[in-house]
């Protein structure tokens, strides 16, 4: 993607949590002022996106947005709550053992900085230029009196993340990095380069928390439907990766993954709790490595 656009990949995930949220059993596993953020994102996206905040309103588009998307891309919706939720709960368990400093990579439209910031932790989010932009003056707009995360414009591979860190960040406090939803859109040279500077910058071992899409385990359809769907919008998949190779590439820099959950996993934790009988994307993961 282009450092001077919106990541409309970003948007939509912004888009489908609030779609999805509507609905009140996955309403029900987020505190409200998880809600009323993605009401207020939503809300606040530059057009066409910003008209979603009203259209999904109605159940009856809700219901024809769902049917659309599971027959493309079965698991797509779903993955998004999911990642939303297993993130949360992964990061909070993080902040109870003592992380004070939290790094969100690609941060997109993402809660989780903002909320750690009303609690006090040292907060960063990466992105591009112009979505640096687009999210200074959301918090700007939206939450005035409120602390906001430290927003840092940063291009990979042009900008040097190594630098980024060293400007801006205590290399000496615990350190919880965020990638949700970032590495797949960088060639695997620069996803190396950033576990490299993850691995080395800080004087305790950070903890990393992050998505993965294993497309090789996609029906050939899918992997299709996918990268498509992300070329359509200016964006393109560059880091295909089997979960095994991620694995590898991760000790090489010195993570061990902690915790991981598989599609499979994320079913079963999610189906009772959100009364869904919805898929969950095959080939998606959320990990913890330290
Ligand atoms: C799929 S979005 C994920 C957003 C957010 N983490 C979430 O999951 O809601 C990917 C994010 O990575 C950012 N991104 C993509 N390529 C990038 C690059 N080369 N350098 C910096 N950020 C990039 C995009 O701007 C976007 O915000």
């Amino acid at each position: 993607m282009k450092s001077d656009q919106i990541s409309q990949t970003a948007a939509f995930v912004a888009i489908k949590f609030y779609g999805l949220t509507k609905i009140d059993s996955y309403r029900s596993i987020f505190n409200n002022s998880i809600i009323h953020f993605y009401e207020n994102l939503v809300k606040s996206l530059p057009a066409p996106f910003k008209f979603y905040h009203f259209w999904l309103k109605f159940s009856w588009i809700r219901y024809l947005y769902i049917w659309g998307e599971e027959l493309l891309l079965p698991g797509d919706l779903l993955h998004v709550v999911a990642r939303k939720w297993y993130i949360q709960k992964i990061a909070q368990q993080f902040v109870e053992k003592g992380y004070t400093q939290l790094v969100v990579l690609g941060a997109g439209f993402d809660h989780l900085a903002f909320h750690y910031c009303q609690q006090g932790l040292s907060c960063f989010e990466f992105d591009t230029p112009y979505m640096s932009v687009l999210k200074r003056r959301f918090f700007i707009d939206n939450y005035p009196d409120q602390p906001h995360p430290r927003i840092i414009q940063t291009y990979l591979p042009e900008d040097d993340i190594g630098i980024m860190f060293d400007r801006h960040l205590d290399p000496d406090k615990k350190t919880l990095i965020v990638a949700e939803g970032f590495f797949d859109y960088l060639e695997p040279e620069t996803v190396a380069d950033s576990l490299n500077e993850l691995n080395n910058f800080f004087s305790h071992k950070p903890a990393l928390i992050s998505t993965h899409f294993a497309l090789d385990e996609l029906p050939l359809f899918h992997q299709k439907v996918f990268e498509i769907s992300v070329r359509l919008v200016g964006e393109k998949l560059q880091f295909h990766t089997s979960m095994d190779d991620l694995n590898t590439m991760l000790s090489e820099h010195g993570f061990q993954i902690s915790q991981l959950y598989d599609a499979e996993d994320i079913r079963i934790d999610l189906s009772d709790k959100l009364s869904t009988t919805l898929p969950v994307l095959g080939g998606f993961y959320v990990f913890s490595a330290i």
